[in-house]
């Protein structure tokens, strides 16, 4: 019998993993569930006996597939596959899939969500300001990129957005205006919202330079990854300019050093923005549906380790 495990330390939805066992329960496929485990101990032995896997941010490395002898394929049910060592997936001849899109709006609302709570002083009734008007950069116009776009331009900003693999005529054909580089965004836009995944070429790149290029009053909002930021040259920049603002769904390692900004700087407690029931509900039932696929009929759509 296929065995599925759902190994999330940030669990799902209770509803979301009724979704998932009842698509494997019609399938004859066993589900195993492993949630808030505080050990990689745990995971190391859940994964022993199982064919597939879905999971979120938790971590993949060689030694849980050299744990999972029977493994076949491993679905990250999210957008960034970062946690999961692709080289040593390929080597154990696992298949790895992501599901693109499936948490992008929820992403999207948490942005503009801090973005207001931002502009209206954390709602301590002192007089804010408002997003309408203001320019709104885009670094990456990938699925959650867009709907900050779409949402953004209800409340009458305006979208402007970097992409360095989408065509500026694409961009511009979604209503956005695209900018010719990073530092471009940087320097026109009073916010930045990113959402690059981390990559050899993405990892601390927001630096110091080019918060130092923002105009007065920006705000700088991370909800793609921490490793994106480079912690040290973002602190240095907030220090120097008491005007800018950084507001982030990822704990930068330097927090503590951060809180010293006072409400200059913000940070959820954990990474929230895909933490909604409809979110868990989309990513979790595509993950199930693509282990049926992949399981039964061979199929590989959302493959990531080609
Ligand atoms: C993603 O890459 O899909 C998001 O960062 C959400 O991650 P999470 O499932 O750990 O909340």
């Amino acid at each position: 019998m296929t065995k599925v495990l759902i190994a999330t330390e940030k669990p799902f939805a209770a509803a979301a993993v009724q979704g998932i066992k009842g698509i494997f329960d019609a399938e004859g496929f066993e589900t195993v569930l492993l949630e808030k485990y505080t050990e990689k101990s745990q995971l190391l032995e859940a994964v022993a006996n199982v064919d597939a896997i879905i999971i979120r941010s938790d971590i993949i490395d060689k030694e849980v597939f050299d744990a999972a002898k029977n493994l076949k394929i491993v679905v990250r049910a999210g957008a960034g596959f970062d946690n999961v060592d692709l080289a040593e997936a390929t080597a154990h001849n696992v298949c790895v899939m992501n599901t693109p899109g499936q948490n992008a709006n929820a992403v999207a609302e948490l942005v503009i969500g801090l973005l207001v709570f931002n502009a209206r002083n954390r709602f301590n009734g002192k007089s804010g300001s408002e997003l309408m008007g203001k320019k709104i950069g885009i670094l990456a116009y990938g699925n959650v990129g867009r709907n900050v776009g779409r949402i953004a331009k209800g409340f009458g900003m305006d979208v402007y957005a970097y992409d360095a693999f989408i065509p500026a005529e694409a961009i511009k054909e979604s209503g956005a205006t695209p900018v010719a580089s990073v530092a471009e965004l940087f320097a026109n836009c009073d916010v930045v919202s990113l959402h690059a995944p981390a990559t050899d070429e993405t990892k601390k790149s927001i630096n110091y330079e080019l918060l130092m290029k923002m105009p007065k009053n920006a705000v700088v909002i991370n909800s793609a990854r921490k490793e994106i930021i480079d912690e040290e040259g973002i602190l240095k920049a907030l220090t120097e300019r008491t005007d800018l603002v950084y507001i982030t769904d990822i704990m930068p390692g330097n927090h503590e050093a951060m809180l010293a900004l006072g409400d200059r700087y913000f940070s959820t407690p954990k990474k929230m923005g895909a933490q909604t029931a409809e979110a868990n509900n989309n990513a979790g039932l595509a993950a199930a549906n693509q282990i049926v696929g992949f399981i039964k009929r061979g199929e590989e759509r959302f493959r990531v380790n080609k």
